[in-house]
């Protein structure tokens, strides 16, 4: 496995290894791997030539400098296991690197999309990730790049700035991968005390008991959720949404929740934990 830190070295290292038309698989990462990458990096390696990720902490996607600070960085541990997934070229740059002094950035507006849920909570938080991810874009011109579904509005957004760039990449979203408890892997479970690490399971837990009341209007299945996290004292609710899977923006509380998708983020201590779940068909 190539490690590029540089723009040069990384656009260097592609065209080399691209020649002939070969596909490139890509999967933009914030390091601090675990099982949930190793899903998407399988998936880029299978189903593309070239398999190439990047291990960059977006300073500008964070609006909490704590949050920026406390996010667990290893990359001697991405490495190894970038390389056990078979990575071909892995590209580590320095904030410097990305972000020279005085350089240009291209913006994006993800309008509505951005403006809901963890754009609503996060200010500035979409707007970083389309800055980091367009830019990787432009630099590796992925085929195909890979994305996990527990940031599911994420994936909506990278959509619509595949759109707005007008590239051809086929953005590929990921089944959540869970822990065997059920608890969504994150790189932030990392950072939880060991009594919150063993009750955390019961935000999913929780998700997946109102699937029960997916033909009841919204309001029931808030209240539902809303009640059961409640008595967790270890747990405090700072949303739980029921949105349009594809405009994100929310259903009527009068409305079943069928056929959506509801959104929860809780706090552990100072762990923030994000999960969703579809309201299929019963
Ligand atoms: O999902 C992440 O890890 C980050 O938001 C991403 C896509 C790598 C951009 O920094």
């Amino acid at each position: 496995m190539l490690i590029c830190t540089t723009k040069k070295e990384l656009r260097e290292a592609i065209a080399a290894q691209k020649s002939g038309g070969k596909s490139v698989g890509f999967v933009p990462t914030m390091g601090a791997l675990h099982q949930g990458h190793a899903s998407l990096f399988k998936r880029a390696r299978a189903e593309n030539d070239l398999f190439v990720a990047s291990v960059f902490v977006n300073p500008i996607q964070f609006n909490n400098p704590d949050d920026l600070k406390n996010y667990p960085r290893d990359f001697e541990a991405d490495r190894r296991l970038l390389e056990a997934e078979g990575c071909d070229i892995a590209f580590h740059p320095s904030v410097e690197e990305m972000y020279p002094e005085g350089g240009k950035v291209e913006r994006y507006n993800f309008g509505s999309l951005e403006t809901v849920m963890e754009g609503a909570q996060r200010p500035g938080h979409f707007a970083g990730v389309g800055v980091v991810v367009g830019l990787l874009f432009r630099l590796v011109e992925p085929t195909r790049a890979y994305f996990g579904e527990k940031d599911f509005q994420q994936v909506a957004v990278i959509k619509e700035l595949v759109r707005q760039m007008g590239i051809p990449t086929q953005i590929v979203p990921c089944p959540i991968k869970r822990g065997e408890d059920g608890l969504a892997l994150s790189s932030r479970n990392a950072l939880l005390t060991p009594e919150n690490r063993a009750k955390a399971p019961f935000i999913y837990e929780t998700l997946k008991a109102s699937l029960e009341l997916a033909s009841r209007p919204c309001r029931e299945v808030k209240d539902f959720v809303e009640s059961r996290i409640a008595s967790c004292p270890l747990m405090k609710l700072e949303y739980f949404e029921i949105a349009d899977p594809d405009s994100l923006q929310s259903v009527p509380d009068d409305k079943p929740a069928v056929g959506n998708q509801g959104f929860i983020v809780v706090w552990m201590g100072s762990v923030r934990l994000i999960d969703n779940i579809h309201y299929g068909a019963l």
